[in-house]
C-alpha cells in the first residue's frame, strides 16, 4: 500500500503543480482548478484509505454530500460576492490547520516535553492558523456589511497588539524550550485568535481583497506547517504553492495600486472621504451626453477602446456590453477592452465577468499593452470604471499618486458610464469628467447599454 499512496502522491503534487501553471492564462484556468481539485480529492482519499480512518462507504458518502454543498454554494454566490467567499474557505483552511496543530500539540505534551523541532512547527502552525481563522472571519464581516468597513486602529490598539505579540513570543518558547502546559497553550491559542481579529479590524473594508490575499498566503503556510507536522509531502507542497502564489498576488495588487502592504495593513487609504468641494463642486462644469449622442460618437468611430470598472460589475452590465461591442464590431469598428489589474474589487474581476460574457480574451489589454494606443483611438468608453483611469494619479501632490493608470485622456473623446460625479473607492474627484473632450453618460450601466445598444442598432 505504501508504495501505491506514493504514487498517488506525487501524481497528486504534480497535478497541483500543472494546475497552478495552467492557471496562469484565462483559456485554460478552469481546467488548472479541475485538476489542482483532483489532486486534493487524491491525496485526501489516499490519506484517508492509508491510515484507516474510513473506508471507501464512507469516503464517497462525504464526497457526494460535499460536492452537493459546494455546488450549491458555488452556484447561489453572486459574482460580487467572490472576495466574501474566498474569504471563508480561507479562514477554513487556516482553522483546520490550526486544529491539526492542536491535535498533534495534545499527543505529544503526554510526554512532559516537546522536541524543539515539532514543538516549533506546532507553535508556528497554530499562530498562523488562528490569525487566519479570526482574521478571515473579520475580512468576510467587513465584506459582507456585517461589521464597520472602517479601519478600527489606534494607538492603544498597536500597543496591545505588540503585548500580544510579544506573549505569543514568550509563551511559545516556553511550551517548547520548558513546559508544555496546557493553560498557557490554551492561552496561546487565545491570544493568536484576538491578534488575528485585532490585525484586520485594522484594515479597511474596501483593502479587505488585497487582506484576504495576504490570509490566503497564510492559509497556505499554516497548511504546510500542517503537512510538516504530520509529515505529509503532498500537504506541504499544495501548502508552499498556496502560500507563495498568495504573497505573489498580494505584492501585484499592491504594486498595481502603488502602495506598499504596509500602508494597506496600517494606511487606510480610502476611508477618509472627500470633502464637497473636492468632488464635482466649485466652477468645475462636465458635460453630459445621452444614449443617442453616445451612440452617434460610438457608432461613427474607428476605434474604440472600452474600460471596464466596478460599476459594471455591479450593474451586471457585461452581456448588454458584449452586444456593444458585437454591433461595433459589425459597423467595422475596431473594439479593444483595457483592463487594469485593480479595476473592480478583487484580483481579476473584469476578466471573469467579460469571460462571463463571452468577449474574447485576445481583445483584453493591461495598461503597459494599451495605453500606447489611447493617442490614436477615437473613443474611450469607460463602464463604472473610476479610479484606474483618474490622471490625479500624475499629480504628486496626490493621493493615488504614482499609481498606475490607463492613460484614456489622450484618446479623441471619452464617453465616462456612471450615475454621478461622486469619486470611487479612493475618494477623492476625477478631473477627466471636466475635460473638454469628456462626456458624462449618467445612469446605472446596465439600462444605459441597453439604451445604448437599441441606439447603435438604429443607426444607418
Ligand atoms: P472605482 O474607482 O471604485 O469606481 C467605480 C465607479 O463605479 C464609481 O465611481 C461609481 O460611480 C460607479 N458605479 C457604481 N455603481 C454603478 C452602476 N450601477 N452603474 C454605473 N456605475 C456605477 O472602481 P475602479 O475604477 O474599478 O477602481 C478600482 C478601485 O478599487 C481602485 O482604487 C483599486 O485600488 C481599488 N481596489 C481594487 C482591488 C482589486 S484587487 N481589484 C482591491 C482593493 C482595492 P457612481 O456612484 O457615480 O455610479
Amino acid at each position: 500500500m505504501t508504495f501505491y499512496a506514493d504514487l498517488a502522491y506525487l501524481i497528486s503534487a504534480f497535478l497541483f503543480l500543472a494546475g497552478l501553471k495552467q492557471l496562469s492564462s484565462p483559456a485554460t484556468a478552469r481546467r488548472g482548478n479541475q485538476m489542482a481539485a483532483l489532486a486534493m480529492l487524491i491525496a485526501i482519499a489516499v490519506t484517508l484509505v492509508q491510515t484507516e480512518i474510513l473506508t471507501w462507504t464512507w469516503i464517497i458518502t462525504g464526497v457526494l454530500i460535499g460536492s452537493l454543498v459546494g455546488a450549491t454554494a458555488a452556484r447561489m454566490v453572486k459574482m460580487t460576492a467572490m472576495p466574501e467567499m474566498v474569504g471563508i474557505f480561507n479562514g477554513f483552511g487556516g482553522g483546520a490547520s490550526a486544529l491539526v496543530a492542536g491535535a498533534e500539540f495534545l499527543n505529544l505534551q503526554q510526554a512532559g516535553v516537546l522536541p524543539a523541532g515539532p514543538g516549533s512547527t506546532i507553535m508556528l502552525a497554530m499562530l498562523i492558523g488562528a490569525v487566519t481563522f479570526s482574521g478571515s472571519a473579520v475580512a468576510f464581516g467587513k465584506l459582507a456589511g456585517y461589521i464597520t468597513g472602517n479601519p478600527v486602529t489606534n494607538n492603544f490598539l498597536r500597543f496591545l497588539n505588540a503585548v500580544l505579540f510579544l506573549f505569543i513570543i514568550v509563551s511559545g518558547v516556553y511550551m517548547v524550550g520548558w513546559d508544555p502546559d496546557m493553560t498557557i497553550f490554551l492561552a496561546f491559542i487565545g491570544v493568536a485568535l484576538l491578534l488575528g481579529i485585532l490585525l484586520v479590524n485594522a484594515i479597511g473594508g474596501a483593502d479587505m481583497p488585497v487582506a484576504i490575499s495576504l490570509l490566503n498566503s497564510y492559509s497556505g503556510l499554516a497548511a504546510s506547517m500542517a503537512g510538516f507536522i504530520l509529515g505529509n509531502m503532498v500537504l506541504i507542497i499544495s501548502g508552499a504553492l498556496v502560500g507563495a502564489s498568495g504573497l505573489i498576488l498580494t505584492n501585484i495588487m499592491c504594486k498595481a495600486m502603488n502602495r506598499s502592504l504596509a500602508n494597506v495593513v496600517f494606511g487606510g487609504f480610502g476611508t477618509e472621504g472627500a470633502t464637497a468641494d473636492q468632488i464635482g463642486a466649485g466652477d468645475k462644469t462636465a458635460r453630459s451626453v445621452d444614449a443617442e449622442g453616445a451612440a452617434m460618437i460610438l457608432g461613427y468611430a474607428q476605434s474604440v477602446i472600452i474600460v471596464p470598472g466596478y460599476g459594471l460589475a455591479v450593474a451586471q452590465a457585461q452581456h448588454d456590453l458584449k452586444k456593444l461591442q458585437d454591433l461595433l464590431e459589425d459597423r467595422g469598428i475596431d473594439v479593444k477592452y483595457a483592463v487594469h489589474p485593480v479595476a473592480g474589487r478583487m484580483p481579476g474581476h473584469m476578466n471573469v465577468l467579460l469571460a462571463e460574457a463571452d468577449v474574447p480574451y485576445d481583445q483584453l489589454y493591461d495598461d503597459e499593452e494599451i495605453n500606447d494606443q489611447f493617442k490614436d483611438t477615437d473613443v474611450a468608453l469607460i463602464v463604472g470604471a473610476n479610479d484606474v483611469v483618474n490622471p490625479e494619479a500624475r499629480n504628486p501632490q496626490s493621493v493615488i499618486a504614482g499609481m498606475p493608470i490607463l492613460d484614456v485622456d489622450y484618446a479623441k473623446n471619452v464617453i465616462i458610464m456612471k450615475r454621478s460625479l461622486s469619486p470611487g473607492f479612493a475618494g477623492i474627484d476625477n478631473p477627466l469628467f471636466y475635460m473638454e473632450k469628456s462626456m458624462m453618460f449618467f445612469g446605472s450601466a446596465k439600462p444605459s447599454m441597453q439604451d445604448l445598444v437599441r441606439e447603435v442598432r438604429e443607426l444607418d
